[in-house]
C-alpha cells in the first residue's frame, strides 16, 4: 500500500511537472523568473482560463527550453518591472517593451524581437477629419483628454508634448492646448474610459487593435511618429545570460517562429 502511494505521488509530481506548474518542487532547473503585464494582447494577455498566454510568454518558454530554465511567470504592473529585473539575476521583463535610453541605463536588453509604434484609440469617426493616409498626428490631439497606460512609452509621450510643468525645452505640440493626460493600470481599462473621463488613448499598435476588434464604438489609427524596439530586459549583471538569450531570439526570428506566435495571439483575445 505504501508502496502503492509512492508511485501515486511520484505520479501526479510528474504530472504536475509534465504541465508545468509553477509549484512543481522536482524540477531541478534554475527558476527563470519573468515578469509581464497582462492586458497586452496579442504580447501578453488573460485566457478564458484565467491564464497569463500570449507572444512573451511563448517566447519565454522557448528560452526556458532552450536554456534550461524553470520558466516563472509573474503578471505585475508594468511600472515595478523595472525594478524587479534590478533585484534578481536571473529575472526579465518581457512585456512588450520598448528599448529606450532610460531603461538602457538599468537594465541590459536583449536584441530587438518585434517593431511597434504608438496608436490612438478614439470613438468610431470621430477623428475622421483629421486623418491622413490612415494616420493622425501627436498635435490633432489638442485640447483632448488622453488616457495612457502608466509608465509606457505612450505615456511619456504625450507627458512630454503637454508638459505641464514647462520642464522641457521649446514648446510641446500640446502645450497650451487644454490636453490632459490620465494614466491607468492598463489600456483596456484606459479603454473602458472612453466617453466618460477621457475623449481617447494612446497605446502600442498591436494593443490597440485587438481592444478595438472586440468593441463595434471604437477604432483605431497610427500615431506619426518614431517605430519602437520590442526587447527583453535583464538584469545589469547578466551579461552571459544575454547573450544566450540573443542566440535563441536569433534563431526564433529567422525560422518565423516569432511571426508565428504573433498570429497565433491574435485571433481569439479575450483581455
Ligand atoms: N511598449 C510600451 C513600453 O515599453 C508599452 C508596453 C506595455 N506592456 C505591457 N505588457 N502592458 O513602454
Amino acid at each position: 500500500m505504501k508502496k502503492l502511494i509512492a508511485v501515486l505521488a511520484t505520479l501526479v509530481a510528474l504530472t504536475s511537472c509534465a504541465l508545468g506548474f509553477a509549484a512543481c518542487s522536482s524540477d531541478p532547473r534554475p527558476t527563470l523568473n519573468v515578469y509581464t503585464n497582462a492586458g497586452f494582447a496579442p504580447y501578453e494577455y488573460v485566457n478564458e482560463y484565467g491564464e497569463v498566454v500570449g507572444v512573451d510568454i511563448d517566447i519565454m518558454e522557448e528560452i526556458g527550453e532552450a536554456l534550461g530554465y524553470n520558466v516563472v511567470i509573474n503578471d505585475i504592473d508594468f511600472g515595478l518591472i523595472m525594478e524587479e529585473v534590478g533585484k534578481n539575476e536571473l529575472a526579465v521583463g518581457a512585456a512588450g517593451m520598448t528599448k529606450t535610453d532610460e531603461r538602457d541605463e538599468a537594465a541590459l536588453a536583449s536584441i530587438s524581437y518585434a517593431v511597434s509604434v504608438q496608436y490612438v484609440i478614439a470613438p468610431k469617426d470621430s477623428l475622421d477629419d483629421k486623418v491622413v493616409d490612415g494616420k493622425v498626428s501627436l498635435a490633432d490631439l489638442a485640447g483632448k483628454k488622453i488616457g495612457v497606460q502608466e509608465a509606457t512609452t505612450g505615456d511619456y509621450l504625450v507627458s512630454d508634448e503637454i508638459d505641464e510643468n514647462g520642464e522641457i525645452e521649446g514648446t510641446g505640440v500640446l502645450e497650451g492646448t487644454n490636453a490632459t493626460k490620465t494614466s491607468y493600470t492598463n489600456a483596456i481599462v484606459a479603454s473602458g474610459d472612453i466617453g466618460a473621463n477621457i475623449d481617447v488613448v494612446v497605446i502600442d499598435k498591436l494593443p490597440a487593435q485587438s481592444i478595438v476588434s472586440g468593441n463595434a464604438n471604437l477604432e483605431c489609427y497610427e500615431l506619426s511618429e518614431e517605430p519602437e524596439q520590442y526587447v527583453l530586459y535583464f538584469n545589469k549583471n547578466a551579461t552571459e545570460l544575454v547573450a544566450k538569450v540573443n542566440k535563441v531570439l536569433e534563431k526564433l526570428i529567422e525560422n518565423g517562429v516569432i511571426d508565428y506566435f504573433t498570429v497565433k495571439h491574435s485571433g481569439g483575445i479575450v483581455g
